[in-house]
């Protein structure tokens, strides 16, 4: 296997690449030089991974000429906000960054889509390019360009398309990654097996050891295919009119299960686990696929350490919050589940007394 991987996504308006690999970040300033014209740019992360990672990419731009600003956010998903990003362009009025500015956000999907938003609106929209550093963030959330900020009234409501210039992927960076968040990003991985690919769910179930010893030519593998499917899939729909739907399969319920235990208890990964899984008990439930996909998806959730059960939290609350999902259209639920590992569809008009079975079953 090469030791730098390259992935091209291809959007109606901008082609850029993903590169994947064990010292990519040291790369990074050389290749940033090729891309853009303009010398500034704005590092945005927050002060754990600057800690381990940041002076590595801001003595690189330097060498290379940029005019480097840092703006560090305090750390954790609640400062994925408004405010936070009206702090960012302020900096960047202040610093005199015009529009041939770049951002480069350096961190989990917390930063990449904060960073990423103030990106998208920054003087009608500047540069972005990704440097993530979580496992969740170098499998989904950089790749794609969906870029948001929370609102008190709903998570990721106030956001953009805005493609980044490149996505470059460090697999280093994971090394200082704890343990449950490398697990919780696992369960995306997972997801893709199971909408997109069943070879990738093989592979996945024979290399459950190599995955948790995070063996370097497993996870450019694993962190490698899960591009390449997701590449696959915003090329044909960026805008989520139709297919890029198949991406949430496990989020709708996941996403109520987080916000219903708001947002305290879970790591997104692992509400998206039990999403998972729930969605495909109601697979089960409408005769769309065997029992046999839901114990093989559990079997191997739990094997890498991700939570499967719904916890005990009442059905009603569940469905209350799968009402105001921004994916429940017109109050016509909606769920992508699964008819075979590899395969999903997209169902309408699922009732809410079937999840409220799905749930209430022991
Ligand atoms: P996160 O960004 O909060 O990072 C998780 C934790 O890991 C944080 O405490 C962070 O400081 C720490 N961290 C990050 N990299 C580290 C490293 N290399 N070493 C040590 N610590 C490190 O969480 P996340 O799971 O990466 O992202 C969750 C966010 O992503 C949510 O806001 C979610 O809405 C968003 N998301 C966006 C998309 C998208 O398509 N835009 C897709 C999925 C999720
Ligand atoms: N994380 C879902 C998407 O990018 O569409």
């Amino acid at each position: 296997m090469p030791q730098v991987l390259n992935i091209k996504v291809k959007v109606p308006h901008r082609s850029y690449d993903i590169k994947i690999g064990g010292n990519i970040l040291a790369d990074f300033p050389h290749q940033l030089k090729q891309l853009v014209e303009g010398r500034q740019i704005i590092i945005v992360s927050n002060s754990i991974i600057y800690g381990y990672h940041g002076q590595q990419v801001k003595e690189g731009l330097i060498e290379h000429g940029f005019d480097v600003v840092t703006y560090l956010v305090p750390d954790g998903e609640e400062y994925k906000t408004w405010q936070e990003a009206e702090k960012i362009l302020t900096t960047l009025l202040e610093a005199g960054f015009n529009r041939d500015a770049v951002i480069a956000a350096l961190g989990g999907g917390v930063i990449g889509d904060l960073a990423g938003f103030v990106a998208s609106i920054y003087q009608r929209g500047i540069d972005l390019v990704q440097l993530p550093t979580t496992l969740l963030a170098q499998v989904d959330s950089s790749v794609g360009g969906k870029v948001a900020v929370n609102h008190p009234l709903g998570k990721n409501m106030i956001g953009a398309f805005h493609q980044p210039l490149g996505v470059w992927t460090d697999l280093r960076a994971l090394n200082t990654l704890p343990e449950r968040e490398w697990t919780a990003g696992l369960a995306e991985v997972v997801k893709y097996g199971v909408i997109w690919d069943e070879d990738f769910f093989d592979y996945l179930e024979k290399n459950v050891q190599n995955i948790k010893n995070r063996d370097l030519a497993v996870v450019r593998e694993v962190i490698g295919r899960s591009c390449q499917i997701k590449a696959e899939i915003v090329g044909q729909d960026e805008k989520e009119q139709g297919i890029r739907a198949v991406l949430n399969f496990g989020h709708t319920i996941g996403h109520a299960l987080e916000k219903v235990t708001e947002y305290k208890v879970y790591r997104h990964g692992e509400a998206v686990a039990i999403g998972m899984v729930c969605a495909a008990k109601v697979a089960v439930y409408l005769e769309l696929c065997s029992v046999q996909i839901v114990e093989r998806l559990e079997s191997l959730l739990k094997k890498l350490g991700l939570p499967v059960e719904m916890p005990n939290v009442s059905s009603d609350l569940i469905l209350g919050s799968l009402y105001l999902d921004k994916k429940v259209k017109k109050k016509e639920l909606v769920l992508i589940l699964p008819r075979r590992i590899g395969q999903v569809e997209i169902i309408r008009g699922i009732t809410p007394q079937t999840i409220k079975d799905c749930i209430d079953r022991p």
